[in-house]
């Protein structure tokens, strides 16, 4: 059954090495055919709004994040991203050109529930994203649609994660071909890149030994820093809300660029600084954030591809070696290390990863 652990130790390892799969299927109704057809066809106008507004808590607002990444550069239009918890006080004002969009795995998180009631009435549209379609909030929006994930079971979410991301991108692609952001070659080309996300991700959890033996040296340390730039910022975020969540290490994400502004100065070599780093167009500045912590002693695990680890690979503690991932989806293929990385070093460290300490898989109270 879909309950089981299915040979796993854990319903997250499970739930993880059902990535490929759940993936593949979300994106067989989200993404367009060579014809432009879609089986799911979102059903919302992307030109009728001037902008989205991403409310949602935990992991799912870290999906929003990454989102805002792709809806702002590929289709133009701009996203603000909120935690509920934030959002539904601050009576932020809403428009009917307004799009606001609701992320929750189990669609039933107290703080994102009222701040969709906060909602009604005032924006152009209410969109949820669910895996649970039968929960409060896919029925209280205008508009539901479904991440295709099956049931999560894990307190800590992995699996919906990168299915809200998938979702999160389709939807990002059909914006960007409605409002002419992109002409057909580039959605064409853009939609390639997109459907080739479940075969990454089969390649990247085949890496797990070596993402095992960094968190096996990982699991002595009481503090990690994460960092990341553009769409892998957000995912240095999800590192650190993952590693805190299950192994109970401290950890922080940020982005790549404020490092000088203040974490650097706690560099030293009692606190690793995991970096997440394709060999995209940032790359290069990434390298120098790396450089400037190794001139100060501090241990860098480097999770990159081959061409990475070849320019900018020297002097580093660690290496992960990803499959190279072209185009701008590299934070679903890069979530996979970054959980078997939380994963595998509370498992050294002999903490409940399925039931963490103090944490509930769905937060109904406030
Ligand atoms: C809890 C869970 C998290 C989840 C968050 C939002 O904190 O432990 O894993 O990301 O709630 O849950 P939702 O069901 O709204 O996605």
């Amino acid at each position: 059954t879909t309950t089981d652990k299915a040979g796993h130790r854990h319903y997250m390892s499970k739930e993880i090495a059902e990535q490929p799969g759940v993936l593949a299927n979300a994106l067989k109704y989200y993404t367009a055919d060579r014809e432009g057809r879609h089986l799911i066809e979102a059903g919302v106008d992307f030109t009728a709004y001037d902008r989205i507004v991403m409310v949602a808590c935990g992991t799912a607002s870290l999906a929003c994040f990454v989102s805002k990444y792709w809806f702002e550069q590929i289709a133009r239009i701009p996203v603000e991203i909120d935690i509920a918890s934030e959002f539904r006080y601050r009576e932020p004002p809403l428009n009917t050109r307004t799009l606001v969009l609701f992320v929750s795995q189990s669609g039933e998180t107290a703080d994102t529930l009222a701040a969709l009631r906060y909602c009604t009435g005032k924006a152009g549209l209410i969109l949820s994203i669910v895996n649970a379609m039968e929960s409060s909030i896919a029925r209280e929006s205008d508009l539901a649609l479904p991440i295709l994930a099956g049931p999560e079971i894990g307190v800590a979410s992995t699996k919906a994660f990168t299915c809200q991301l998938a979702v999160l991108a389709a939807l990002a692609l059909q914006a960007a071909r409605q409002r002419g952001a992109v002409d057909a070659a580039a959605a064409q080309a853009l939609t390639d890149q997109l459907q080739q996300v479940p075969g990454q991700v089969t390649q990247a959890l085949a890496i797990a030994p070596q993402v095992r033996a960094v968190s096996a040296r990982l699991a002595r340390y009481d503090d990690v820093l994460f960092l990341g730039r553009g769409a892998l910022y957000p995912l240095a975020l999800e590192g650190a809300l993952k590693l805190k969540e299950i192994s109970y290490i401290h950890a922080e994400g940020y982005a790549s660029g404020e490092l000088k502004h203040g974490p650097i100065a706690l560099i030293d070599e009692e606190m690793p600084v995991v970096v997440l780093a394709p060999h995209d167009a940032m790359f290069d500045k990434t390298v120098s954030n790396m450089q400037e912590v190794m001139a100060r002693g501090g241990k860098i695990v480097m999770i990159s591809d081959a061409r990475g680890a070849a320019r900018g690979g020297a002097g580093v503690w660690q290496q992960i070696e990803m499959p190279a991932v072209d185009g701008p989806f590299a934070a679903i293929v890069y979530a996979v290390p970054v959980q078997q990385l939380a994963y595998h070093t509370a498992l050294e460290r002999g903490t409940d990863v399925d039931q963490p300490r103090n944490l509930a898989k769905s937060v109904t109270v406030e």
